[in-house]
């Protein structure tokens, strides 16, 4: 990493030097607004493990994690945090927490058959799960689809494959009418820009495919897959709310110059505007095949109109902001800055790029939906010491991305509520277990959970909180 960890440590410290409190919002925060959701996320590949149990079928997860050389340390999700034996417990921790909101996602495999018949077993577990949160008082949001496709659709060409758009809305339709009334949020996908571009564009991703082509295409046939379930899930489930989430990154430009300028705004319509603007507008950015020329995908009569349909929220995934230069021809390729705070995955820290992006998207989207930060958080290198978890950096993070929330809701964003990104380590992808980006600590040899320092800082806010008249 181009980083020198003192440096790093040195920033850490002096953010935190600089607050009287480690944790808790100002007073003049909106984020003591008792209806401001916050809440944690997970997905089911990164926390289930039982990969074969009750029925379950293999995802493309599996097969990929399977093949040597994909995943850091050759590790697999077949056990990650036993979530699937473990949830009764781990449901009471997240209530304990006073965490208000739980977002999980369903493991398509897990429910459904290759013939697309349900599996009751695997059904089961998702009802019993649903049915103990709302007894907690919990806020349920449900995604659909987190990445585990089912092998056997990867098999008929996956997302590259228009059919698996009719499939998808399928089972979409099979969980709404299962669960039903257990969920307040409906989340179709998770992130298609990952699906898509690591996943079929340069394969850091399951199913590890690499070609721009793909990309366009498997993107296409996601958003597709968004549209054509969504007036399924209204049908079946019409009290409950219906959206997407989104994973966003901020582009900013190494200099002045026109041509750095312009990479920074193509960095951004690859990253964002590829997804928002057929959901918002009913149109693919131009400039994406500029930037990949020989790219659009296959569209077809009424596509854009499926997809732009409207929805009730938005879901935003944000991490970090990358900061780029022409690559002297049609694009742009990252410089990386020295000197600044970074995490365990060497991402920025970079709170203004959440307020940029947010207020920035008001401007552009006139019909911008209510918006739900559906995933923020950070990878540290966290150790279990006298049986406690000091996460300094991660409450100074955590701090400041609410900030930068609170800032975007000032400016007249709506934003109605916060999932941290993760309620417990996990099982992060292509990264394995190394990189640790829970609010609780999982010792993956024992199962332990120890709940880390930050979680104990929200826990104490939102008792707070609640507490206020
Ligand atoms: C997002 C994913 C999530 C997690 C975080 C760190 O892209 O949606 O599953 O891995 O990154």
């Amino acid at each position: 990493m181009a980083n020198d960890a003192s440096a790093v440590s040195d920033a850490i410290s002096r953010n935190l030097g600089a607050l009287t409190d480690p944790f808790t919002p100002p007073a003049d925060s909106t984020l003591w607004r008792k209806n401001f959701l916050l809440g944690a996320a997970t997905a089911s590949y990164q926390i289930e493990g039982a990969v074969d149990e009750d029925g379950r079928l293999p995802s493309i997860w599996d097969t990929f994690s399977a093949t040597p050389g994909k995943v850091l340390a050759g590790d697999t999700g077949a056990v990650a945090c036993d979530h699937y034996h473990r949830w009764e417990a781990d449901v009471e921790m997240l209530a304990s927490l006073g965490l208000e909101g739980y977002r999980l996602s369903i493991a398509w495999p897990r429910v459904m058959d290759a013939a697309g018949l349900p599996n009751r077993k695997g059904l089961d577990f998702y009802k019993r799960l649903l049915n103990r949160l709302k007894e907690k008082g919990i806020t349920t949001s449900v995604t659909v689809y987190h990445w585990d496709l089912p092998q056997h659709l990867e098999d008929r060409g996956g997302w590259l494959n228009r059919d698996t758009a009719y499939r998808f809305a399928d089972y979409a339709d099979l969980m709404s009418r299962e669960l039903a009334g257990t969920v307040d949020a409906w989340a179709t996908l998770n992130e298609p820009w990952c699906s898509a571009y690591l996943g079929y564009g340069n394969g850091h991703h399951a199913p590890g495919l690499a070609d721009g082509r793909f990309a366009t295409q498997a993107m296409h046939h996601l958003l597709l897959a968004h549209g054509l379930a969504m007036p399924v899930l209204r049908a079946n489930d019409p009290t409950s709310q219906k959206g997407i989430v989104a994973n966003i990154g901020r582009g900013t430009a190494n200099s002045d110059s026109a041509a750095d300028q312009r990479a920074a705004h193509l960095f951004e319509v690859q990253h964002n505007a590829w997804i928002l603007d057929p959901l918002l507008k009913g149109a693919y950015p131009q400039d994406l095949f500029e930037l990949w020329p020989g790219t659009e995908p296959l569209v077809l009569d009424g596509d854009m109109q499926t997809i732009s349909a409207p929805l009730d929220f938005l879901g935003i995934n944000y991490y970090f902001r990358t900061n780029v230069a022409s690559d002297g021809a049609h694009g742009f390729r990252d410089v990386q800055l020295e000197g600044v705070e970074r995490t365990q995955m060497g991402w920025e820290v970079y709170p203004d790029g959440l307020r940029d992006l947010l207020t920035g998207f008001k401007r552009t989207y006139h019909n911008l939906p209510p918006i739900y930060i559906t995933e923020n958080g950070m990878a540290s290198d966290d150790k279990v010491i006298d049986g406690h978890v000091d996460d300094t950096q991660r409450i100074s993070f955590l701090k400041r991305h609410l900030a930068a929330v609170d800032q975007a809701i000032k400016a007249g964003v709506d934003i109605r509520g916060y999932f941290l990104w993760s309620l417990m380590d996990n099982f992060e992808w292509a990264f394995g277990y190394e990189r640790r980006f829970g609010v609780v600590h999982i010792d993956y040899s024992t199962q332990k959970r120890t709940v880390k320092r930050s979680a104990e800082l929200v826990a104490k806010f939102l008792k707070e909180r609640k507490a206020r008249v």
